[in-house]
C-alpha cells in the first residue's frame, strides 16, 4: 500500500503543478495516467464500475466524480482532483482541491476548512477510538465554520480493494462503529459544501453537483492506524 500511495501522492503533486488557466481537464487526466503507468502501476478508478478516466476532476459546484474532458480551467475555478492507484494488488486513494489563481475569500476559506477537517479526522485514527470519532471530528470542524458536509458519499476502508469496510461518514455522533486497531487502513475524505449539503447526479451518471450551485471541496488521504498513531500513506 505504501507503494501505491506514494504514486498517488506523486500524481497529485504533478497535477497540482499543472493546474493553470486554459488547461483542459483531459490533459491533466492523460498526464496522470502516463505518470502512473510510467511507475509500473495502474489507475484504480479507470474501469471501476465503468468509470472512464484515471482522475476524477470536479470543478466549482461539482462535488466528486467529475469526468475529465474538454473543459478548460479558468481564473477563480476551484478544482478537486481525486486519484487512485493499484500497485501489486494494493490500493491507494487521495484527493486535493486547488484554486486557479487567487480565488475568493470564500473559496480560500472552504479549502482551508476542508483541509483542517481532514487533519482533525486523521487525528482520530488511533487504536482504541471508533470509526464515528473520525466522522464526528470532521463534522464539528466543518459546521463550526458555517459550511456543510456532504452525506451522500463517505470515506472507506481500503487495501486489497478500493472500497472495503468500514464506511466512514463525515458526520455522526462520536463513539460508534468499528473499533480502530493497528493495521487498519482507511481512506478518510471530507467533501464540504459552501452552502447546503444536498447533491444530485448529472445525466452522465457520475458527476455529483451541489443542489444550490455553490462550491464544494474535497480532500482525502489513505491512512494506516498504527500503535504510534496515524500514518498518512499518501503524504510523502
Ligand atoms: N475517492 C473516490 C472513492 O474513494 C473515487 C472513486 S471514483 C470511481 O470512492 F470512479 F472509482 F468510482
Ligand atoms: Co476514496
Amino acid at each position: 500500500m505504501a507503494c501505491a500511495c506514494r504514486i498517488v501522492a506523486e500524481t497529485l503533486d504533478l497535477i497540482e503543478g499543472m493546474i493553470e488557466r486554459g488547461i483542459q481537464t483531459r490533459e491533466l487526466d492523460l498526464a496522470a495516467e502516463a505518470h502512473i503507468e510510467g511507475r509500473g502501476a495502474r489507475p484504480a478508478f479507470k474501469g471501476y464500475r465503468g468509470y472512464p478516466a484515471t482522475l476524477c476532476i470536479s470543478v466549482n459546484d461539482q462535488v466528486v466524480h467529475g469526468i475529465p474532458g474538454p473543459l478548460r480551467l479558468k481564473e477563480g475555478d476551484l478544482v478537486s482532483v481525486d486519484v487512485g492507484v493499484v500497485c501489486d494488488g494494493f490500493y491507494g486513494d487521495a484527493a486535493g482541491s486547488y484554486l486557479v489563481g487567487q480565488g475568493t475569500d470564500e473559496t480560500r476559506r472552504l479549502l482551508q476548512v476542508t483541509r483542517d477537517a481532514l487533519e482533525v479526522g486523521i487525528g482520530e485514527a488511533v487504536p482504541g477510538k471508533r470509526v464515528s470519532d473520525i466522522s464526528h471530528a470532521i463534522q464539528t470542524v466543518v459546521e463550526s465554520n458555517g459550511f456543510s458536509v456532504v452525506r451522500d458519499f463517505v470515506g472507506h476502508g481500503i487495501g486489497r480493494s478500493l472500497h472495503e469496510d468500514p464506511q466512514i461518514p463525515n458526520y455522526g455522533d462520536p463513539g460508534k462503529g468499528a473499533l480502530l486497531k493497528p493495521g487498519m487502513t482507511l481512506a478518510i475524505e471530507p467533501m464540504v459544501n459552501a452552502g447546503g449539503s444536498g447533491v444530485r447526479i448529472l445525466a452522465d451518471r457520475w458527476t455529483a453537483v451541489t443542489l444550490d450551485g455553490r462550491a464544494s471541496a474535497h480532500f482525502e488521504h489513505t491512512v494506516a492506524v498504527t500503535e504510534n498513531g496515524p500514518r498518512i500513506l499518501t503524504r510523502v
